[in-house]
């Protein structure tokens, strides 16, 4: 099984990655993540891709797609959630490609929607652990102590890239390049658009009712 959840900055998708695999048991890829992990430890990749993140604007797709072909590879056995990839037709001809030559393809594509000024407020309000990734939001899902995260204790801190301009050019960037996906994969006849709005237990229901039947849970 493998599974896109696409949708644009601040909808929830890591949010919901998380919970989804967890339950049924995914590996999750979230390229948002890695590249983040990548600038942390300063690596040749960190360095090429920092300012791009900073900017809210792609990574381009040739580094992309190897740190994705590579996955795949080392996974190949594994039923995966691809968070925040692809993100352009490009990528998305990729992964095809790269899956058919393992015998794979995408079983279902998930768009989460939500409105622009409710991105706003998610995105303003978000901190995430920079240990283990764990995400929060001051207002919907606070740690329990402030300022530390409930499951390693370490210190959570804001992203570089949720300050309002960054965040709309993340939007633009979306609109322009990612919405493509959605005919992309109707066409594929796996697109499934979700309503993002609602508490993330309400929005983890509504995909679980598209998934149940098709995966095996925990
Ligand atoms: P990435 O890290 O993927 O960022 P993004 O797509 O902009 O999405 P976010 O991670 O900001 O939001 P999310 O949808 O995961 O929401 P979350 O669950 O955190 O990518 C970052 C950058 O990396 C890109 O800009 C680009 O530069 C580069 N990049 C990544 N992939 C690439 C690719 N394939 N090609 C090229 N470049 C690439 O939730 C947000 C907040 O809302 C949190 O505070 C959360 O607690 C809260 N929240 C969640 N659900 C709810 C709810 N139901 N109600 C209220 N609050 C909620
Ligand atoms: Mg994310």
């Amino acid at each position: 099984m493998r599974i896109v959840l696409f949708g644009p900055p601040g909808v929830g998708k890591g949010t919901q990655a998380e919970l989804l695999a967890n339950h049924f048991h995914l590996v999750k890829f979230s390229m948002g993540d890695l590249l983040r992990q990548e600038v942390a430890v300063s690596s040749s990749i960190g360095r090429r891709v920092e300012s791009y993140l900073k900017q809210g604007n792609l990574v381009p797709d040739d580094i992309i797609v190897e740190l994705v072909y590579n996955f795949l590879l080392e996974n190949r056995e594994r039923d995966i959630l691809f968070d925040g990839f692809p993100r352009n037709l490009n990528q998305a001809h990729s992964l095809e490609q790269n899956l058919a030559q393992l015998g794979q393809k995408i079983d279902f594509a998930l768009e989460l929607y939500i409105a622009d000024e409710e991105i706003i407020k998610r995105l303003q309000n978000r901190l995430y652990c920079s240990s283990c990734g764990r995400i929060y939001n001051c207002l919907t899902d606070p740690p329990k102590k402030k300022g530390i995260c409930d499951v390693c204790g370490q210190e959570l801190i804001k992203r570089d890239d949720d300050e309002e301009p960054v965040i709309r050019r993340r939007l633009d960037v979306y609109n322009s390049q990612t919405r493509l996906l959605t005919e992309y994969y109707k066409e594929l006849n796996v697109y499934k658009r979700i309503d993002a709005s609602g508490s993330k237990e309400q929005i983890f229901k509504r995909i679980c009712e598209i998934l149940d039947g098709y995966i095996d849970k925990e």
